[in-house]
């Protein structure tokens, strides 16, 4: 399937542009650039082009005879949503509805969205299902649902066919450590700790000591990219004989701010100064996630089940590439 992957040059939509290949699909990267780096994106059609230009997504949707959109281009900083909410909502949003609107022009009916976790706002339960209240509570969280409330009523006129795949942390790198995770300013957990045992920072600090779990640290459900690909492909397939899919994608298992220290010392062989600091705003002590829909529905399963796993690709990316990408 020819397929265009809006922020293929990010961190998960460039994993996904590998997959997508390497299964036989046909991807077109499109990326304006301002987050993702084009030495992510290997051996296929790259378009930079901005997702407020409709023109420019209409003319390439026809030209390349698009079957099927991903969209990976939103920004994802809950604090920086925050203090910024109509950036978020106009790249988020409004140009999610660009998105779709050229989509509905060209004829393309196929939609896979990267949803996020930050839908159910503050969550009071263990493991969250799909009909777990949606409350966000920030605009990140906001813009998010308010596209996949788009995507629902455009379903209904039979014009679009979507799949929602709510992502828990997402973490790791994927094609043999290749593909690594480059945000800058860097923000996530992981990585943060690895620049820590790397030298690059003095020290972690830990956003909040007396949350109710535990050891007093948040609990995430953390992810790999390889599976968060996984997932998607298989959502892509289940758009050919049904035309909504809502899935959560995590590992249904939680770890600790403390213990993802402890797993990136343990990997690294290298000690890292803690910092025991204020909660971050925002923050719900525990997000863990029941996806054992996507696994009944699209017959999805997680290949990486243990922290240190998915931790040990994440190390390799970054002492590979101690500087980032080199764009
Ligand atoms: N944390 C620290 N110190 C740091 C960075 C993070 O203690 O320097 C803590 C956070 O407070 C949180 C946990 O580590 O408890 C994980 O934080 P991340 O920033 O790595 O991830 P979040 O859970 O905040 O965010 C993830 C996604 C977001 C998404 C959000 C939805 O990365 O894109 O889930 O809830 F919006």
């Amino acid at each position: 399937m020819k397929v265009l992957v809006c922020g293929g040059a990010g961190y998960i939509g460039s994993n996904m542009t590998a997959v997508l290949a390497q299964n036989g699909h046909e991807p077109i990267v499109y990326d304006n650039l301002s987050k993702g780096h084009r030495a992510a994106v290997h051996g296929v059609k790259f378009v930079h082009g901005d997702l407020s230009n409709f023109e420019l997504l209409l003319r390439t949707m026809r030209e390349h005879r698009i079957e099927a959109v991903m969209h990976f281009a939103a920004f994802i900083e809950v604090g920086e949503s925050v203090s910024q909410p109509l950036r978020y909502y106009r790249n988020n949003l409004a140009n999610a509805l660009t998105v779709l609107e050229a989509m509905e022009n060209a004829g393309v009916d196929k939609f896979v969205f990267s949803s996020t976790a930050a839908v159910y706002g503050m969550p009071d339960v263990g493991l969250i299902t799909e009909e777990t209240p949606k409350n966000p509570i920030n605009p990140y969280g906001d813009s998010k649902w308010d596209v996949e409330r788009i995507c629902q009523f455009q379903c209904r006129t039979r014009r679009l066919r979507y799949a929602a795949l709510r992502y828990f942390n997402a973490c790791g790198a994927g094609q043999d450590g290749k593909l690594g995770e480059d945000h800058t300013p860097e923000s996530h957990l992981i990585p943060l700790v690895i620049y820590a045992a790397m030298g690059k920072r003095a020290d972690i600090k830990i956003f909040g000591t007396d949350y109710p779990t535990s050891d007093g640290t948040c609990i995430r459900d953390y992810i790999h990219v390889e599976d968060l690909c996984s997932a998607h492909l298989l959502g892509l397939k289940a758009l050919d004989s049904t035309n909504e899919v809502v899935c959560n994608l995590g590992i249904g298992k939680g770890y600790s701010v403390r213990q993802v220290i402890d797993t990136v010392k343990k990997v690294s062989g290298k000690d890292v100064k803690v910092v025991e600091d204020q909660r971050r705003a925002g923050d719900p002590p525990v997000l863990t996630a029941d996806s054992s829909k996507a696994m009944r529905e699209l017959g999805w399963k997680p290949k990486y089940t243990s922290l240190e796993g998915i931790i040990e690709t994440a190390w390799k990316w970054h002492n590979s590439h101690p500087d980032g990408y080199e764009d």
